[in-house]
């Protein structure tokens, strides 16, 4: 495993932290692709269902955030808007060889956690006060 869910990635916002999961699983499901033999060339098609997820993620989440006048949403946007951008960019450098797929792990792991703790928790606190479960 590459990410190891922990208790302290738990928003509490129920719908928020099932898809969470499901990204975290994604991404896992990239590293064990990478340690099977000739799972290699299965990297794309997970890399596009991640990309595929995180939009439908990123979507609930910005449709919380209108519903309920959430403040910072510009910049929570703007923020799923690069990480979208990003593997996108991964997409061209991987098969390009310009990027290896340990880069593209790394970078999932950090933004995915980051990402998790800092502008989703400040959101999911918001939310709570407004009796979202
Ligand atoms: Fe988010
Ligand atoms: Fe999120």
């Amino acid at each position: 495993m590459f990410i190891i869910w922990e208790k302290k990635y738990e928003t509490n916002i129920t719908i928020i932290d099932r898809q969470h999961l499901k990204l975290v699983e994604i991404t896992n499901q990239l590293f064990e692709a990478l340690e099977e033999s000739g799972g290699r060339q299965m990297i794309p098609e997970i890399l596009q269902k991640l990309r595929e997820y995180a939009q439908i993620h990123f979507r609930t989440e910005e449709e919380l955030m209108e519903r309920y006048d959430y403040v910072d949403i510009i910049l929570h946007q703007n923020e799923h808007e690069d990480f979208i951008d990003k593997i996108t960019e991964f997409y061209g450098k991987l098969e390009r060889q310009e990027a290896s797929s340990f880069e593209l792990l790394t970078f999932l792991r950090s933004w995915i956690t980051h990402h998790i703790l800092e502008e989703d928790m400040q959101f999911a606190k918001y939310l709570k006060n407004k009796g979202v479960q």
